[in-house]
């Protein structure tokens, strides 16, 4: 596609609608924003802009449209398929300056925040006032809420609570042709006319910048026990995974960990934590609530699940401390692997009972094509990230090969009845599996709503198909 490249004169004219002390064009600044946290792509912006408010977005939006310059938006840079990377230069979005959380109503326990409120910090605001906002990706102390909702994200809470797509009541957003809107109503419920908050979420900045967030709350639970599952084969732990749901309790949280995640975060990330052998996987199963009876009953019924799955240990995290070890076990297991080796990294969700074909099956496709993998994620919902290790695999192998076999796993995803990402998005990275999954009506529906949105095709370009 090409775009006008911005001139002098066009940077005289975003600094007078920016402001000059919000346009940065110098080398640190487009350095800073030309990656995200996506292997290591990187693509320069030409300029960077931090604006304050909606309406300088929208006049900015307006200049775009008249002069073809592509303009990408960006919250914590934490995303994992690079759809904030401008990869066709122009302007880059920083929404770092949206920093309030505008109100907390206790009222209809709701609250108004903006775009670029650190996730983390947004739920430490609720929790004082006794309230829980659950969306909590492992990157919640760094990533922004309107990051969030560009991506639809989960978090290990989601078996439990839903994802931020159960939270998001109502979005203030300005389109790519200059207008303003809210998307719905501040409302728990509505059917009037198309859910555009609903298509606004997950739509990774291609069809409007949100500037303001209506977001549900839902009060704390006062109580949880957290335990730890071991497991000698990753198909025990994995079909482990849906009986406990038949057993008829929902845990907070149901995350699997393959042994090797687990050496990875000791190694590198100096996490306690003793690996006995013949363990080879691992479930992180957590419980909420208020009454500690019914918390210790569901942890008495997922006993029994586990004991049929050829379960060799269960440990219980008897301290805060103790819970926020495992947790930072299971946290960082990304970060862990991705600092240490070269790597790609998939996000398939397949439904819960399929967990074991999946995982046995990234295994088969690994060892035809001779890379490793450390999988792990969030098994209550049937959604494994897989990270793909170079390991013994040549660099040619690794440049041309490895993409067939990240197809074939791709494959038997969706042969499961499962998709290509249940968190992560598609931006950048994923878009060329997108036909794996879905057919051409369907993408020329989306192709179709995006010309809707943004006729000229300005924001955020080349991402999703
Ligand atoms: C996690 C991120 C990678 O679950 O989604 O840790
Ligand atoms: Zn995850």
């Amino acid at each position: 596609m090409e775009y006008t490249k911005i001139t002098a004169d066009l940077l005289a004219q975003i600094k007078n609608i920016a402001g000059a002390e919000n346009v940065f064009t110098d080398e640190d600044a487009l350095a800073n924003y030309a990656h995200d946290e996506t292997e290591d792509l990187k693509f320069f912006p030409e300029v960077v802009v931090k604006p304050t408010n909606a309406s300088e977005i929208s006049v900015l939006l307006k200049f775009c449209n008249e002069n073809h310059i592509p303009l990408t938006p960006r919250g914590g840079g934490t995303g994992l398929s690079g759809a904030a990377l401008p990869i066709f230069g122009g302007i880059l979005l920083s929404m770092e300056r949206f920093k309030a959380i505008i109100d907390i109503d206790m009222e209809s326990l709701q609250a108004i925040v903006e775009p670029g409120v650190i996730t983390e910090e947004f739920i430490n605001a609720v929790a004082e006032k006794g309230l829980l906002y659950p969306v909590d990706p492992s990157s919640k102390g760094s990533c922004f809420i309107g990051g969030n909702v560009a991506h639809g994200s989960g978090g290990p809470r989601v078996v439990k609570y839903g994802t931020i797509r159960e939270y998001i009541l109502n979005l203030e957003v300005v389109l790519p042709t200059g207008e303003i809107i809210w998307t719905g109503a501040n409302t728990l419920k509505y059917a009037s006319g198309y859910n555009l908050t609903q298509l606004m979420i997950g739509s990774e900045g291609t069809l409007g910048i949100v500037t303001k967030i209506v977001t549900k709350l839902i009060p704390r639970p006062q109580q949880s026990i957290l335990m730890l599952a071991s497991f000698a084969e990753n198909e025990q732990a994995c079909a482990a995974v849906s009986a406990i749901f038949r057993a008829g309790v929902t845990p907070s949280a149901l995350e699997f960990m393959e042994r090797k995640g687990v050496e990875w975060v000791v190694k590198y990330d100096g996490i306690r934590f003793e690996l006995k052998d013949g363990v080879n996987a691992f479930l992180l199963i957590e419980f909420d609530g208020d009454d500690m009876d019914n918390i210790f009953k569901d942890c008495e019924k997922v006993n029994l699940v586990l004991e049929g799955f050829g379960c060799t240990d269960v440990l219980f995290a008897d301290t805060a401390q103790q819970k926020e070890e495992l947790w930072r076990m299971r946290r960082t297991m990304a970060e862990s692997v991705k600092s240490n080796s070269v790597y790609k990294e998939e996000d398939t969700v397949v439904p819960r009972a399929a967990l074991p074909k999946l995982i046995q099956g990234i295994k088969e496709i690994g060892s035809r094509y001779g890379f490793e993998s450390v999988c792990y994620g969030h098994a209550g919902d049937g959604n494994l990230h897989i990270n793909i290790i170079k390991a013994g695999m040549s660099d040619e192998d690794w440049q041309n090969r490895l993409k067939d076999g990240i197809i074939e796993i791709f494959q038997l995803t969706a042969a499961l009845g499962g998709t290509i990402s249940g968190e992560h998005g598609i931006g950048l990275v994923q878009k060329e599996f997108m036909s794996i999954k879905y057919s051409e009506v369907n993408l020329n529906l989306m192709r179709g709503i995006k010309k809707v949105f943004d006729p000229k095709a300005i924001l955020n370009p080349g991402k999703i198909f």
